[in-house]
């Protein structure tokens, strides 16, 4: 893409990253403003995109800010049940074109809900920053909050981790960062580069790690342990291969389990199978059509490593479904997956040995049900 066009083609690893976005968002906000709208003073949610992007696509597709835009304010919560919360979207982009591009669809977008949609409630605010996020970066508020970060940059040197390490520290914050790590891993031998690294990972630690094919997996190692340094207890990363040549990844981090669920409600979204990582398909040749014999089965999530995670945190002593519930949700499992695609079938094949006090069935909380795992065969 040439750095003077104002939108550009969306490619389909972008389309995948939308997809973790809405369903991270919806997640998201519902968690925050169910909490807020329970409280006597309501709450102020706060969302700040600081890449922004012009809003479009060139093919007419919706950029991150018209994509969160739209799933709040078409939210039937958004004008009952959370109607004492406060909404704050903030977006940041440096380009004057872009920008205004944004600023112009925003608009067209809050006159469509007022015509045609639900309306619009005076509760959500937005605006957009012409400037480099560097300089904008989300001011700490008093009142109740909860902040959700999305640092989407095309490449490195405009994130600095310095400053995601200062925002991360506000209370209930979350964040999604989009690492090109391929291009970090490229660029990091490159002269005059080692400036902008450092200030990338927020130390100077990267330049030690040696040449090789492991190379890559140590800098997000890095990067994702800078994260842990900066005060957040859960951060895990979704890995997109737009083609063999390149993988970036997408970073959660969050301090707290709920902003935690609503990130593994974005790697799942995308990988329903294991969570972790989106291919983009491969194209035929020219004047070749694909075509299949039939639809390919959607396959369950693959929950064989949840079962290991528990096997290797209790052993063959007893546990509750309590304890396992909190493995999971350290886990990069849902709890959704626990129940019917991992307890139900190992108690099935004879790994699991359940006990359930009178009246408890499958697998509920709160019934006293506890539980082991027989011992494997030498
Ligand atoms: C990958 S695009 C963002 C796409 C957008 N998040 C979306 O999903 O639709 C990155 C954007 O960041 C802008 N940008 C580059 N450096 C920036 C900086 N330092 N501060 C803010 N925006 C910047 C670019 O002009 C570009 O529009």
């Amino acid at each position: 893409m040439s750095s003077e066009e104002v939108c550009w083609p969306r490619e389909e690893h972008t389309r995948a990253k939308h997809e973790l976005l809405l369903a991270f968002f919806n997640k998201w906000v519902s968690i925050h403003s169910g909490y807020f709208a329970g409280q006597a003073n309501g709450g102020l949610v706060r969302i700040y995109d600081g890449f922004a992007g012009p809003g479009i696509y060139s093919g007419g597709e919706p950029g991150s800010p018209l994509i969160i835009m739209r799933a709040l304010c078409t939210n039937p919560n958004l004008f009952r049940a959370w109607d004492k919360v406060r909404y704050d979207l903030h977006f940041v982009e440096k380009s004057h074109a872009r920008a205004a591009m944004l600023q112009q669809k925003l608009e067209e977008f809050q006159e469509a809900m007022r015509e045609c949609g639900p309306g619009w409630s005076a509760n959500v605010n937005w605006a957009v920053t012409c400037g480099r996020y560097e300089e904008n970066v989300p001011q700490p508020v008093r009142e109740p909050s909860a902040l959700f970060l999305f640092l989407d940059p095309f490449g490195y040197s405009h994130a600095p981790m310095e400053l995601t390490q200062d925002l991360v520290q506000q209370p209930k914050s979350d964040t999604l960062i989009f690492l090109p790590l391929s291009f970090v891993n490229r660029f990091k031998d490159r002269e005059g580069q080692e400036l902008a690294l450092d200030r990338f990972f927020g130390t100077p630690k990267w330049r030690r790690i040696p040449n090789g094919d492991e190379r890559p997996r140590h800098l997000l190692s890095l990067f994702e342990s800078q994260l842990r340094e900066a005060g957040l207890g859960y951060v895990g990363a979704f890995r997109l291969r737009p083609d063999a040549a390149n993988e970036y990844f997408i970073v959660g981090g969050t301090s707290h389990p709920k902003g935690w669920a609503s990130i593994k409600e974005g790697f799942w979204a995308v990988d329903p199978v294991n969570g972790m990582e989106y291919r983009t398909p491969k194209q035929p040749p020219p004047g070749q059509q694909a075509f299949s014999f039939e639809e390919a089965p959607v396959a369950g999530p693959n929950t064989a490593p949840l079962l290991e995670a528990l096997r290797a945190e209790f052993g063959e002593r007893e546990f509750t479904v309590e304890d396992a519930m909190r493995v999971t949700e350290r886990s990069r499992f849902l709890d959704t997956h626990l129940r019917r695609a991992t307890l139900v079938p190992a108690e099935a094949d004879g790994q699991l040995i359940v006990h359930r006090p009178q009246g408890a069935r499958q697998f509920k909380a709160g019934k006293g049900i506890t539980m082991r795992f027989v011992s494997r065969p030498e």
